[in-house]
């Protein structure tokens, strides 16, 4: 099939790219010249495993393009729109400027009989919204809504063998008909029986906000223990380890830790929770605005050991925090709790200085006055406290005798409870973790 792709953010780009991989031909379109310059160069704008060698292999097949110019689009039969929704600026309702104008553009080229789908995550009844603005004669366009559920570092995988699909469309033949279109599009994922659920625009909404509220929710209740966990004198991880055994809770989703970050989970639960009070509900979602809190609350945690560690007062104390990136596998800094770590220490006056395998470009553009070292073993030398904040798999496998002949002083705040605190302590280590005896 034809697609266009508008937006070649996070979303866009891999949804172009794989796409292409499925044997569609496929134009992703941006207004950001410098990311176009590179996708079509094929060169991932960010790191995600396995992107660069998709994108070079769909760029090699003649079957994906790059371009800024939207009338690229005007073939393609179906039309992702994919652009982000982020928080507006001092509030905390979505801005949708930018699916607005996305809309606008595809509805200015498509031709006649061409399905718009929304990837965007967006508060419940904008696909309504965007509809009413569809030509209501000749020329036929559809809309149908089809969110994404993609993680970061497994965006790829999530993308190819999606868990679920689901498709909000209108109702009788144009809906049955917009959604054979979209089997068209994902049969490799349909013909290996991935369950696909069939519903309207709001239930398409509100599913995505749901899972990221449930998810969110879900890392705040194990958090909120472990607060109770640090004080009862009880561990954390054996905690979720049986409470997890239980099928109907399950252990995914229930470390504790410095909490959820990233350019989803902290925007999506604002966004709803405003939502609700929009539609006079605010009471229903209120619970959201203490998961917000209780998930903020763990950087102070962190914040506050780091202090008490040091006797204190870190002034002038010299910190190494391992990870900026909001999680391992991603160099994605948006609203991380790692960096936000960091930024408070270097506040309370510390010589803070991190690492990460790939977040420091993206952590530096946003905070130039923390000192970044990208060798983790240059960047452990001399330290007095380290902290865990992002468990990359480099930081889970060091060798804590190693690490304390490099340290001044064999300290560490596992924010991540990632770590095994015998081996640590074993060590000579003074071991930390969150909600861990
Ligand atoms: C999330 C959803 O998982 C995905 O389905 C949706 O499409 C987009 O938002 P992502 O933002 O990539 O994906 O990250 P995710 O893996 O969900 O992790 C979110 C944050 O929660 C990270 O900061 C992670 O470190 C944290 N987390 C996760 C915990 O603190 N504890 C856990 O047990 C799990």
């Amino acid at each position: 099939m034809k697609i266009s792709v508008i937006g070649c953010g996070y979303l866009g780009a891999v949804h172009a790219v794989a796409m292409a991989e499925l044997g569609h031909d496929v134009v992703g379109v941006d207004v950001d010249a410098d990311r176009i310059a590179l996708l079509a160069d094929g060169k991932a704008p960010f790191f995600e495993p396995e992107l660069d060698q998709l994108l070079e292999r769909g760029l090699a097949s003649g079957r994906l393009q790059f371009t800024t110019s939207p009338t690229s689009a005007a073939d393609a039969d179906v039309h992702f729109l994919a652009v982000g929704t982020p928080q507006k600026p001092g509030a905390h309702a979505a801005d949708l400027t930018y699916v607005d104008a996305a809309f606008a553009t595809i509805l200015g080229v498509a031709k006649s009989g061409s399905l718009i789908v929304g990837k965007s995550t967006v508060p419940v009844g904008t696909a309504q919204r965007l509809a009413a603005q569809l030509p209501a004669h000749g020329e036929t366009v559809s809309l149908a809504w089809n969110p994404e559920f993609l993680r970061e570092g497994f965006a790829i995988k999530d993308t190819l063998e999606p868990d679920r699909l689901v498709y909000g469309v209108v109702a009788g033949d144009q809906g049955r008909e917009d959604a054979e279109r979209l089997d068209a599009v994902y049969h490799a994922a349909i013909s290996t029986g991935t369950p696909r659920i069939v519903t309207d625009y709001a239930t398409s909404e509100l599913v995505k906000v749901s899972a990221n509220a449930f998810l969110a929710t879900k890392i705040s209740f194990i958090n909120a223990i472990s607060e109770i966990a640090d004080v009862a004198g009880a561990d954390i991880t054996a905690l979720a380890d049986a409470i997890g055994q239980d099928a109907r809770i399950g252990r995914r989703f229930l470390n504790a830790g410095v909490g959820f970050g990233g350019g989803c989970l902290p925007k999506d639960i604002r966004a709803f929770a405003a939502r609700a009070e929009e539609l006079g509900k605010g009471s229903s979602l209120a619970f959201l605005n203490e998961v917000d809190a209780i998930n903020l609350r763990q950087r102070q945690r962190v914040v506050d050991l780091a202090v008490e560690a040091l006797g204190g007062s870190v002034n002038e104390r010299r910190i190494v925090i391992l990870g900026v990136s909001f999680k391992p596998n991603s160099d994605d800094v948006r609203d991380s709790p790692a960096l936000d770590v960091a930024v408070q220490l270097k506040g309370l006056g510390a010589d803070v200085v991190a690492t990460d395998p790939e977040g420091i470009e993206n952590a530096r553009r946003r905070h130039p006055q923390l000192s970044y070292v990208p060798s983790l073993r240059d960047a452990l030398r001399d330290a007095e406290l380290v902290v865990l904040v992002t468990e990359w798999q480099e930081y889970r496998d060091i060798d804590p005798r190693d690490a304390s002949s490099l340290v001044a002083r064999p300290h560490i705040i596992d924010g991540r409870n990632a770590l095994d605190p015998v081996r640590w302590r074993a060590s000579g280590w003074t071991y930390r973790g969150m909600g861990r005896p």
